[in-house]
């Protein structure tokens, strides 16, 4: 966009300022999303209102300003003659293809009306940005991207990395223990419940041992139960390991051990079990009491790409 034209529309656009600096001021993306690389793509907005009102000038390709830094590619401006930085991921858009003030999205992406607000409290939708493809994908650099159109922001990010797929579906690696379970004390005759959050592809395997027995829990304990499922997040598995009505003879390390064809890793937890008369004698116990499972669950919340 040359420069002399935003100057001479200037002056007639001055009535229109506090609404251009409310455009300017409003928050381009909604709660949750990436931040934006500043509210330069809605000033590029109002000058491409500015352009319309003087209709397409004839178009000479060695006026145009190159576009630079653009993290979504490059697309033709509203005259097609230009080009310019396309729309990133979660980025507002027109959902008219008519209308340019916004501006388009890149190339793997599509303009779409967002459903994700909470539309019960006035929320409006916005058209946005979304990337047409929504499956993960294994980089040359060995990092997992959620989608295309993030392994293409960071390739042209870094153009020197020649990031490219190296395959479809997330990298394999060996399983991570992205919530391991806590150290637990408490009372005998209360239930007590170690968790153990897994992320891996291919998918991990979870089991339990207890140090010094030589069986995958429960075995044959009745008091002693194992559960597994999918998730909070894609690619994980989460398992609990619960014994009820704790005696003495719980007390011990236990272990989350998750694995999967490149490896094995393994978490350790303790159990101490007080009976009511050493709580009697040693007052409240000084013990970890703060590693509690509640941490878990307010975490598992956020958990939008539940598998
Ligand atoms: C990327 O590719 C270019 C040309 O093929 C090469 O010169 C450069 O070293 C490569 N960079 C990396 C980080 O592999
Ligand atoms: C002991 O277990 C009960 C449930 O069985 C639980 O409500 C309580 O918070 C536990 N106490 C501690 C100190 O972990
Ligand atoms: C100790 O525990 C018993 C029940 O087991 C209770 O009756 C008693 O009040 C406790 N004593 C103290 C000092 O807390």
């Amino acid at each position: 966009m040359p420069q002399p034209l935003a100057a001479t529309w200037a002056r007639p656009l001055l009535p229109l300022l506090p609404l251009l600096l409310l455009l300017a001021a409003r928050t381009p993306l909604p709660a949750g999303a990436r931040p934006a690389p500043g509210p330069e793509y809605l000033r590029r907005g109002w000058l491409r209102l500015l352009a319309e009102g003087e209709g397409c000038a004839p178009c000479r390709p060695e006026e145009c300003a190159a576009p630079r830094g653009c993290l979504a590619g490059r697309v033709l401006d509203a005259c097609g003659c230009c080009w310019e930085c396309a729309n990133l991921e979660g980025q507002l858009c027109d959902l008219d293809p008519g209308a340019h003030f916004y501006g388009r999205c890149g190339e793997q992406l599509e303009c779409r009306l967002d459903a994700g607000g909470d539309l019960s409290r006035g929320e409006v939708p916005e058209p946005l940005c979304v990337c047409r493809s929504q499956h993960p994908l294994c980089g040359s650099d060995g990092r997992t991207y959620p989608q295309l159109c993030r392994l293409q922001e960071a390739a042209l990010a870094r153009p020197d990395a020649n990031l490219t797929v190296a395959h479809p579906g997330p990298c394999e690696s060996e399983p991570q223990i992205v919530l391991h379970p806590y150290d637990i004390w408490n009372v005998t005759g209360k239930d007590v419940i170690f968790g153990c959050e897994v992320f891996a592809y291919p998918m991990a395997a979870i089991e339990w041992r207890k140090d010094g027995l030589d069986i995958q829990l429960p075995g044959d304990d009745p008091h002693i139960s194992v559960q597994f499922r999918g998730g909070p997040q894609r690619f994980e598995v989460t398992s609990w390991l619960q014994i009820q009505a704790v005696r003495p003879s719980d007390e011990g390390t236990y272990r989350c051990l998750a694995r999967n064809a490149l490896g094995q890793v393994e978490a350790p937890a303790s159990l101490t079990v007080l009976t009511p008369d050493q709580l009697n004698s040693t007052g409240f116990p000084q013990l970890p009491a703060q590693h509690l499972a509640p941490e878990e669950e307010a975490e598992s919340e956020e958990g939008e790409d539940y598998y």
